[in-house]
């Protein structure tokens, strides 16, 4: 198999991960916070090492303010559900990923206002714009995706953060295919707001951990009530962080792979990004040959995530000799329908996603050239 799907998820993991998971298994680890003995300590000890980890991929902000969750879904909805109530507005863009889009569609049946700043044709939401809409909606909270899931492009982050915190609005930004990709964003106002993401995709590590990064005083509420470990005599949730949040047992194994894979990125940075910048430019340029494909993502400012659609047909043909040819890569709407209204490629089916990842090779990009010609031209 040649894996291209690593906006879904990374594969291979990072060197190291099965290890730490496997010693994770195998040496005593208890329950986090539950008690004082040696292996529940333990247990403390990854999560402490991990949440410190995470802080070298986002903006400053103190590590009780890193919460664990499952997912970016998870970190999403507690941001949206947890700060939303009838009869606020929500600014968000056409590109979002249904782990946005669903919450917020979900909230306006509860009678909050949805707004829709407008992006390009390649997804990508202009600053400038982005300003007047959040002067013209005055929402309440702004939430976006920091690259398209779809096309790959990527947004002015720290220029839209800034305006939200001189227009006094809360943001949410959906860092779930960017984490990893881009250089630490660095916000000079915090604000107030979160930062979303799971730690699967471009961070190598395991499924099952996202994170929501608390910035300023946005604190949502829970979405989940229960066992702590912490304040276990009372029948309240604990109000610090980030217990607030983290009811139940955590997944420690999960956590302990990603801390390895954290470890790995860290050191590896500027490699495994510089790998993928190649790839998703060698991609690029061999599909940009195939009159019948049209090109989704664009050719600068973008994750190396390139999606093509067909002009004249399904994209059915195409994604079956991928499959044939044993390519994994993503076909469809990718969870994000909305997008695919806005790019146009809705009627044939969606798109064919590429991602390639830090071992993919020049020679698996040719291979994948040549059938995706063999596709076109039988
Ligand atoms: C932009 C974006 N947001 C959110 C998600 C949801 O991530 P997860 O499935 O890890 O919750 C994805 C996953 O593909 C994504 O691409």
């Amino acid at each position: 198999m040649i894996y291209l799907d690593n906006a879904a998820t990374s594969w291979p993991k990072a060197p190291g991960v099965a290890e730490a998971i496997a010693a994770s298994v195998l040496e005593p680890i208890g329950n986090v916070g539950r008690s004082s003995h040696a292996a529940a300590l333990a247990a403390n000890g990854i999560l402490y090492k991990c949440r410190s980890l995470v802080m070298h991929f986002i903006p400053p902000t103190s590590i009780e303010k890193v919460v664990f969750t499952r997912n970016a879904t998870e970190a999403l909805n507690l941001a949206l559900f947890g700060s939303l109530q009838s009869g606020a507005t929500v600014l968000t863009t056409p590109m979002e990923h249904n782990a946005v889009g669903r919450p917020i569609h979900q909230l306006a049946l509860r009678d909050v206002r949805i707004e829709v700043c407008p992006c390009d044709d390649f997804g990508r939401i202009d600053a400038e714009i982005f300003r007047a809409e959040l002067r013209r909606t005055r929402p309440s909270l702004a939430v976006f995706t920091a690259a398209s899931n779809v096309t790959g492009a990527i947004n002015p982050v720290e220029t839209m953060v800034a305006d939200c915190v001189s227009q006094g609005v809360p943001y949410v930004v959906d860092a779930a295919q960017s984490i990893g990709e881009l250089p630490r964003w660095q916000f000079p106002d915090i604000g107030d707001g979160a930062v979303c993401f799971s730690l699967h995709k471009s961070l190598l590590g395991p499924a099952g951990v996202g994170v929501i990064a608390l910035y300023g005083k946005f604190r949502p509420r829970p979405l989940y009530y229960g066992g702590t470990g912490s304040l276990s005599d009372s029948i309240f949730q604990p109000e610090f962080l980030p217990d607030c949040y983290e009811s139940g047992t955590p997944a420690i194994h999960a956590i302990a792979g990603c801390a390895s894979a954290l470890e790995y990125c860290h050191t590896h940075e500027s490699e495994i990004q510089n790998q993928r910048k190649l790839m998703g430019g060698l991609l690029q340029a061999g599909l940009l040959r195939f009159p019948e494909l049209r090109m989704l993502s664009p050719d600068a400012d973008r994750l190396p995530v390139i999606s093509v659609t067909t002009r004249s047909r399904s994209i059915s043909a195409l994604t079956n000799a991928l499959y044939t040819a044993g390519i994994a890569v993503r076909t469809g709407f990718h969870c994000a329908p909305l997008a695919h209204q806005r790019l146009g490629s809705t009627q044939a089916g969606g798109a064919v996603r590429f991602s390639p990842g830090f071992a993919t090779t020049e020679s698996e990009i040719n291979q994948i050239l040549a059938i995706v010609e063999g596709a076109l031209r039988g």
